[in-house]
């Protein structure tokens, strides 16, 4: 991943003016890292089918790691999940000031969609990668789930709700980024399967992100745990074992899955998530 981090520093966001943080507000949680998961999902599809494009499918990993990292800024505001740590670093709000950390959401999630407008593809693919981010991290996806997530805190739902709401909130954005890896490749029969098996990942990841919540330091995690005890999160309604259990069900069923995928795919796919899959044990 170290050619993505590359272009993330060349493509970062920049604004001169007479403000004097706001352009280091816009680029600190980027450059301050994270696991960078969902472009590799991206970059992984597009390297197994056509490596001639990765070049270009980096503006299209870059589109997707900005908007979730603006999920992130929100995310932590007093509002929401109200943490002063994030990628091992004071979240934005505590660096600088909730208005700051409000509009540097703001902007890298507009800066997301500038992104994959300005890419070198088709203009057919760049609409179908608009309208995929955009359908799966927006008003129908993410801000959906994050929504449902806030709103019911301190009100359990069944389980069925609680999937739903994962769903939303962490698996879409997670299986768009597979299937926005085969739109570019022009595949996009095989971006459907991807984006099925990307839902269940996405569960698994978010399951796992539940589970470390509760087994992992601050400092380990790079963000504030033990913070979701008023959440819908699996740990807080099924228990440590049991979302332990459906976490290794889920592995174990991706895994499966994934031998079901042709060879180069397989390969660079089980390369990533071998690193993930069982990141909760
Ligand atoms: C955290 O995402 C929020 C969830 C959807 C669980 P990541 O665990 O991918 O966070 P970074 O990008 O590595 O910081
Ligand atoms: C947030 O889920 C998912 C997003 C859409 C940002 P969490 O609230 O569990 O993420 P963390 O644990 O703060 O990273
Ligand atoms: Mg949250
Ligand atoms: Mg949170
Ligand atoms: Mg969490």
């Amino acid at each position: 991943m170290q050619k993505f981090e590359n272009f993330l520093l060349d493509n970062l966001p920049t604004s001169k003016s007479i403000h004097p943080t706001y352009e280091k507000a816009l680029q600190q949680m980027l450059v301050a890292g994270g696991k960078r998961f969902r472009p590799a999902l991206l970059l992984g599809v597009v390297n197994a089918c056509n490596t001639l494009l990765e070049e270009s499918a980096m503006h299209a990993a870059l589109a997707i790691e900005l908007l979730h990292t603006y999920s992130l800024i929100h995310d932590d505001l007093p509002a929401m999940d109200n943490s002063p740590l994030r990628r091992g670093n004071p979240t934005l709000h505590v660096a600088f000031d909730e208005v700051t950390a409000i509009l540097v959401g703001d902007a890298l999630n507009t800066y997301a969609f500038e992104v994959l407008s300005n890419a070198p593809f088709s203009d057919y693919t760049r609409v179908e990668l608009i309208r995929e981010l955009a359908s799966n991290g927006g008003l129908g996806g993410m801000v959906l789930g994050q929504a449902i997530d806030c709103y019911f805190e301190n009100r359990p739902l069944g389980i069925e709700d609680i999937k739903f709401l994962h769903t939303n909130k962490t698996a879409k954005l997670i299986a768009a980024s597979l299937k926005m890896g085969a739109i570019i490749v022009g595949q996009e029969k095989l971006g459907e399967k991807l984006y099925d098996f990307g839902i269940k990942l996405g569960l698994l990841f978010q399951i796992q992100d539940d589970i470390l919540d509760v087994t992992q330091s601050s400092e380990e995690a790079g963000k504030l745990t033990n913070n979701d005890e008023a959440k819908n999160s699996f740990v807080t309604i099924l228990g440590l074992g049991e979302a332990m259990r459906e976490a290794n069900s889920l592995a174990d069923a991706l895994i499966s899955e994934l031998n079901s995928f042709d060879e180069n795919l397989k390969n660079e796919l089980s390369e990533l998530l071998i690193k993930y899959i069982n990141r909760h044990k």
